[in-house]
């Protein structure tokens, strides 16, 4: 009895070494600059297309070397969802396939379960989506890319098992969420005369935890 419960306990730690080892966490950098070239082209354009025109669209940038993106109208509110723009939706089909391949990495005996979580928390271009923390207030911010896993509905998320370490990205928005309230009013004021800005997503989490916030 007792050497089988050291055996499973055994196997069970090189699972989780071998696992560990073969993790490649995901970030949407991790596209071919062709393939993030192209996405930002249509993330442009997808923002142009919601406001109205080019000249109805001074805030619509995507940076295809971080990929920060934002999109601001002159005459509205941006009301494409979110979870259909071009960036957030590429962002979690590839944190989708960063966890199938981490589920194809591990025991073959969970593997079902491990595919069926994957497709659980991948809801991709639905509300139930993960956040995509890809948004900024301009082109040359650094987007945050991993934050807590949060679908744009305001649901907590199991494990996306994408390879991002996500604990301690909970704790630490949790300690600057006042931080983030006070950049939340500055950005209000900086872009009352430029139009309505889109919303970062860390912002929209803040929201969707405290008030069901949905965008
Ligand atoms: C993404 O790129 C980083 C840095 O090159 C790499 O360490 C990681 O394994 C890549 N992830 C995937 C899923 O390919
Ligand atoms: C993209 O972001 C980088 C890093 O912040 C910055 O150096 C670069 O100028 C930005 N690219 C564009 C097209 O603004």
């Amino acid at each position: 009895m007792k050497f089988a419960t050291f055996a499973l306990f055994a196997a069970a730690a090189t699972i989780a070494t071998v696992s560990a080892a073969d993790t490649k966490p995901w970030k949407i950098t991790n596209l071919s600059s062709g393939e993030r070239t192209n996405l930002c082209g249509r993330q442009i354009q997808t923002c142009q297309n919601n406001c109205g025109g080019p000249k109805e669209a001074p805030m619509a940038f995507c940076n295809s070397t971080t990929m920060a993106w934002g999109c601001g109208c002159s005459e509205k509110t941006p009301d494409f969802e979110t979870w259909n723009w071009p960036v957030p939706a590429a962002d979690c089909a590839g944190s989708n396939e960063a966890c199938q391949a981490n589920c194809n990495a591990g025991s073959s005996s969970d593997r079902n379960d491990c595919f069926a979580s994957c497709s659980a928390t991948h809801k991709c271009n639905t509300e139930d989506a993960p956040v995509s923390y890809t948004t900024t207030k301009d082109v040359d911010s650094t987007p945050q890319y991993v934050g807590p896993a949060v679908s744009y509905k305001g649901d907590k998320l199991d494990d996306l098992n994408d390879g991002n370490d996500r604990e301690n990205v909970e704790s630490s928005s949790e300690d600057s969420e006042s931080g983030k309230d006070a950049d939340a009013s500055d950005s209000e004021e900086d872009t009352s005369s430029t139009g309505n800005i889109f919303k970062p997503a860390a912002l929209a989490v803040v929201a969707a935890i405290s008030a069901g916030f949905a965008l």
